[in-house]
């Protein structure tokens, strides 16, 4: 994807708000996690990779203690530092993520933030966590300081969970701060250990990972997400582990009746997503396309029969992709909407777009969309 549309914009709206050209320019990617759902808050491991997808952001210093975000997407806010320093109470994610930037640093001050974004919002590509992640490393650059991508991407999240008050998990921002182009991220959520696995995709005649995005808004994603966190926490203290990443099939089915039908199926998807993710990590690392595929399809069932997060439009997605002669298919994300991706033999991704597009209008839902998904390089300085 050519990232100049956004950047244009950027550059040309601060000269025009401010009379300058910023001082640099920044990005953060969006996100497709391949396999690995609803496994970061329960310390396991997770196997995304970032998009070509970004926020984009040029900054320049102000005099005063004021800071100035102007985004393309959400508009124009403003704010005092010593107030936002003082803040109780819920943040913007502008704000949150400016607060979050000023604790990690020694200098800081005012600053212009201007930001565009080609990542589809409310999408489940995680255009929030790119957004915040952006915003942190632009803030924090711009006023001479050099944190390192994790401690942006701890940051990020505690932006948006502290300040925003949305209890997400540490995978969307480790991600955007620390992917590397042509390779997904195997990320222990529990000791933030990264390994990069080379997966060529989407370029030239390799398998091509594509987005199918339903078109649906996530609905009751907030409860519905912070339910389910409740019930992997009280599974995981029947059966007497820190965090469902410590259990087993084997002391699940030991201590069975110790939880209710809720538990065991919630902590079932947990334990066999995890295993799920380790042997994706070695198909992957051997090429084997037939195997990915398999375990996505096998993740995509347990996430709509054992966690129950998925809807019709992902389970068709899903089921007309694989139906199409795909490797494997399955919903990425939260669910209750958002995003499936496929893994597409070489020269089959049109036919794949039909047959969904064909499923979809068989059932009246909405025409899907279609993304390419190529993995890209993490969020850094691009000017
Ligand atoms: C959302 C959260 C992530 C993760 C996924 C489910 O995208 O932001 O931290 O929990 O849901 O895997």
């Amino acid at each position: 994807m050519d990232a100049s549309p956004q950047v244009d914009w950027v550059r040309g709206e601060h000269l025009s708000l401010h009379g300058s050209n910023p001082q640099g320019l920044w990005m953060a990617p969006g996100r497709v996690n391949v396999i690995g759902e609803h496994t970061d808050y329960n310390n396991g491991f997770v196997l995304p990779f970032a998009l070509e997808n970004a926020v984009f952001v040029g900054a320049s210093l102000r005099s005063d203690d004021r800071v100035v975000v102007s985004s393309r997407q959400l508009g124009t806010s403003s704010f005092d530092l010593d107030d936002l320093a003082r803040a109780t109470g819920r943040l913007s994610h502008a704000e949150s993520a400016i607060q979050q930037a000023m604790e990690e640093c020694h200098t800081f001050g005012g600053m212009n933030l201007v930001v565009d974004s080609s990542i589809p919002i409310g999408s489940g590509l995680s255009s929030s966590a790119a957004f915040v992640c952006a915003l942190i490393l632009a803030a924090t650059d711009v006023t001479g300081n050099s944190l390192s991508p994790e401690t942006i991407a701890r940051a990020a999240r505690r932006a948006e969970s502290e300040g925003v008050g949305v209890p997400v998990g540490v995978m969307d921002p480790m991600v955007s701060m620390c992917a590397k182009a042509e390779h997904a991220i195997f990320l222990d959520c529990h000791t933030l250990d990264i390994e990069h696995i080379p997966f060529r995709v989407s370029v030239g005649d390799s398998p091509e990972v594509i987005v199918i995005d339903t078109r649906t808004p996530r609905r009751l994603v907030g409860g519905e997400y912070a339910d389910r966190r409740r019930v992997c926490n009280n599974a995981a203290v029947a059966l007497g582990v820190e965090s469902l990443r410590d259990a087993s099939l084997e002391k699940l089915a030991a201590k069975r009746d110790r939880l209710s039908d809720e538990e065991f199926h919630r902590a079932r998807h947990v334990i066999t997503e995890n295993s799920r993710v380790v042997s994706a990590v070695k198909a992957m690392r051997d090429d084997d396309f037939e195997a990915l595929g398999e375990l996505l399809s096998e993740s995509h069932h347990s996430l709509a029969d054992d966690f129950e997060v998925s809807i019709p439009e992902l389970d068709v997605a899903a089921e007309a992709a694989v139906d199409a002669g795909t490797y494997g298919a399955r919903m990425t994300g939260a669910g209750f909407g958002g995003c499936a991706i496929a893994l597409v033999p070489p020269d089959l991704t049109r036919q794949v777009e039909s047959a969904v597009t064909a499923a979809f209008r068989e059932r009246d839902f909405e025409p899907p969309g279609f993304l390419p998904a190529k993995p890209s390089a993490g969020a850094h300085r691009i000017d």
